[in-house]
């Protein structure tokens, strides 16, 4: 087992595009778990555009602070263990952060250490069954209350998040219009996903657009990116549209929350006497088994199809971050740190 490990820490908070130089690289002995303390190597981490929020500024979750590890969801194995509850060799999943390795007592800043399913991978454990899909079923069912023959509209459509959406809401018997950036992405999105139609905002008038391919309006809004592309999702609702503001990246590098651009047609909510719901997936973390067992009967029943977009070695932490940002992912945004599963230590 290797005698040192790495981290990356925050140096500075990121200002506009997030750069490597708001990070540093910490070289340190791996510990000896102690009582009731258990050892993991990660092998895989999570990349979600909210990681840019945690490192800037207070919000639902504390700021990270300056001179600890980034805050990130991650899945690893047991490497040591003097705690009742994990063994050597046992896959695991929780918020380890940009480290090698965590030394654990099993609850992380993102909530307790769990261990994997059995049958499920790293992939699926961050992507389909963590919090992007998650965020997608329970935004969609709960919130946008799609029903059969509903027109609903995804903005980031090619992503984590907005491809689960596509899906569920295409299993559920609507109608689904995706936007995403880019000719080959838009082609993802309905040759793949299945929606019916997709609009490159990269290239087309999106309202314009819209308004073509759903002259009754769409009945439910998911919004991932904000901006822009939420005011032509506006201008283009149907009576009691819902509208779902799960994220707004569009904005994220602005240098605060009063500096987001804001929402001009809102009037349009009273119009069509619709409603704007924002939501927070962690408010639904009771709820989680469930939503695990209806995204896995989808994936058995040949409805949802996932994508993975794993980028490899702990050094790039910082660079795949900045993916999300730079529209480069087509799904989940992962990293693989080393390859699974490992000899027990
Ligand atoms: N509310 C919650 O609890 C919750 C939970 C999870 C995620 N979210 C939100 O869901 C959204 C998607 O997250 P994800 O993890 O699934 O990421 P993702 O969609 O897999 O990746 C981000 C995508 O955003 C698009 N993008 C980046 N910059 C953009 C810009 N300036 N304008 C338009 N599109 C841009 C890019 O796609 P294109 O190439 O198509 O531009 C990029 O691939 C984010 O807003 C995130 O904050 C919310």
């Amino acid at each position: 087992m290797a005698e040192t490990y790495r981290r990356w820490l925050l140096a500075r908070r990121p200002q506009g595009v997030i750069k490597d130089s708001d990070f540093s690289l910490d070289v340190s002995p791996v510990p000896e778990p102690g009582p009731g303390e258990f050892l993991v190597r990660v092998t895989h981490l999570s990349f979600d555009p909210t990681q840019r929020g945690w490192l800037a500024a207070d919000s639902y979750l504390p700021a990270v602070k300056l001179g600890d590890p980034v805050r990130a969801s991650g899945v690893g194995q047991v490497v040591k263990s003097s705690h009742p509850g994990f063994k050597p060799g046992q896959m695991v999943q929780g918020g380890f952060g940009w480290q090698e390795y965590v030394l654990s007592n099993g609850m992380t800043e993102l909530g307790p250490i769990t261990p994997l399913f059995p049958g499920v991978t790293p992939e699926q454990a961050l992507g389909v069954f963590g919090i992007t899909g998650l965020t997608a079923w329970f935004g969609l069912t709960d919130l946008g209350k799609p029903q059969a023959g509903d027109t609903v509209l995804v903005s980031g459509a090619a992503g984590a998040t907005g491809s689960v959406v596509v899906q569920v809401a295409k299993a559920l018997g609507c109608k689904v219009i995706g936007i995403a950036g880019g000719p080959d992405k838009c082609r993802w999105v309905t040759e793949v996903a299945g929606a019916d139609a997709c609009i490159d905002y990269k290239s087309e008038p999106v309202a314009e657009r819209l308004h073509t391919l759903a002259p009754g309006g769409v009945n439910v809004v998911f919004e991932n990116v904000g901006g822009e592309i939420l005011e032509a999702a506006l201008m283009n609702l149907a009576l009691r549209a819902r509208v779902i503001l799960c994220g707004g990246i569009s904005s994220y590098n602005a240098e605060d929350l009063s500096a987001m651009q804001g929402i001009r047609p809102y009037m349009q909510l009273t119009i069509q006497r619709a409603r704007m719901e924002g939501f927070i997936i962690l408010d639904y973390m009771h709820r989680f088994a469930e939503g695990v067992q209806a995204l896995a009967k989808l994936i058995a029943e040949g409805k949802l199809t996932t994508a993975e977009d794993i980028q490899e070695g702990f050094e790039t932490c910082p660079a795949t971050l900045r993916r999300l940002f730079e529209g480069k992912n087509l799904g989940k945004q992962l990293l693989k740190l080393t390859d699974p599963p490992l000899p027990p230590a």
